[in-house]
């Protein structure tokens, strides 16, 4: 069995990180999402991927490599433009032969992996096996209508009045039954060949469609507290590894992990937190549910379940919380600001204020 991973498309602007370029590379815990998906394909037991690359190509290549560092033997697809997912299989044909591939889209990520679907699916051979959840909003995505028993009878590609709030997953199985369904779908309204449309064909000539319902799963919208979320999620789950430096001086406490290069100095940290490579930390605190990217300043401040993107710094700001902060960004004190302070203080109250 196959993988084919879709990573091409054109750069985006990350709402709300406003910085060009390839969406699949979103950290996540200091993880670019895609790796995540790289990872759970490795552990289904795929060994060959395929990864679709268009306009930023150079970046995924950079950042992928031949795939040694993910157990995966890595092949490189260029898409010359992002014409659908459908057109991707298209594209893919010759390097997909006759396997049986899961198709996993690069900026979709999927809390728990996906080994027990693929071995589902190498049970079963279903001609597809699609991947569904439950969402507030089902007309950002591919929806899919469910009879009483569970048996999938149609999809529809961001439907402006969703038949369910079932929306499709980025992960979809498929025997080579596929290529034929590529091959007779039509542009839909957005000018893609849709692989939604796809399956809808499968059904529509009778194969077999199997539908597994998740929970667990994010894509990035472009949503703070989304982001914010699926990093606590996955902060939840790291092991405590000290590989960097820290002082006499500084307490680390619980899960925290802190990257070989990175420094911590008169500080404290509690965990769960990423600290990325070469980063310091100087005279601070770092709470929980917080990743720090590499190569970032955080001095004379107190950073708490926030993400702060690599080659940043934070200083002598005082408490940052429920924050998202982008690439090269740099946080300092406003110079002279005049402060006034409005108390309604009791009797025999005692306050320390800072000046
Ligand atoms: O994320 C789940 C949704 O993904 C499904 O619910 C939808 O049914 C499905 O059509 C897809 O919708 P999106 O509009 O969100 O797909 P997007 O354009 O974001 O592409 C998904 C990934 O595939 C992304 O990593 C870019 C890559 N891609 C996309 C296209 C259109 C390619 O590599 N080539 C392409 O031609």
């Amino acid at each position: 069995m196959k993988a084919l991973v879709l990573a091409g498309g054109a750069g985006t602007r990350l709402r709300p990180i406003t910085h060009t370029s390839a969406k699949q590379l979103v950290p996540v815990a200091n993880k670019a999402v895609l790796f995540y998906g790289l990872e759970s394909l490795a552990d289904a037991g795929v060994t060959e991927a395929g990864v679709i690359v268009g306009e930023t190509a150079d970046e995924i290549r950079a950042a992928v490599g031949d795939g040694t560092r993910f157990g995966l033997h890595v092949t490189y697809i260029p898409q010359e433009r992002p014409l659908g997912l459908a057109h991707a299989v298209i594209v893919a044909r010759d390097w997909l032969g006759d396997d049986d591939f899961v198709m996993y889209l690069g900026d979709n990520f999927i809390v728990g992996g996906i080994t027990a679907l693929v071995d589902e699916f190498r049970r079963t051979r279903p001609a597809a096996q699609i991947l569904l959840t439950r969402v507030a909003d089902p007309r950002a995505f591919g929806v899919a209508e469910l009879d009483q028993a569970g048996n999938v009878v149609g999809l529809e590609e961001k439907p402006r009045n969703p038949r369910s709030d079932l929306a499709l997953v980025g992960v979809y199985l498929f025997t080579p039954a596929v290529h034929a369904a590529v091959r007779a779908v039509r542009p839909s309204r957005r000018g893609e060949l849709e692989i939604t449309d796809a399956v809808q064909h499968l059904l529509d000539s009778g194969a077999e469609v199997r539908s597994t319902i998740i929970k667990g799963y994010w894509k990035d919208t472009g949503n703070v507290v989304d982001m914010l979320e699926v990093n606590r999620t996955v902060l939840e789950g790291v092991e405590r590894r000290i590989d960097g430096e820290v002082d006499e001086a500084s307490e680390t406490v619980g899960r925290v992990v802190v990257e070989a290069g990175a420094r911590v100095v008169r500080s404290r940290i509690v965990g769960p937190v990423v600290i990325g490579a070469g980063t310091e930390i100087r005279d601070s605190y770092v709470g929980p549910f917080t990743s720090v990217g590499e190569h970032c300043r955080i001095t004379d401040s107190e950073v708490e379940f926030s993400i702060v993107l690599r080659d940043s710094s934070i200083e002598g700001v005082g408490r940052i919380e429920n924050s998202l902060i982008g690439r090269h960004v740099e946080v300092t004190p406003a110079p002279g600001v005049p402060t006034a302070h409005r108390l309604v203080l009791g009797d025999h109250s005692k306050v320390q204020i800072h000046s």
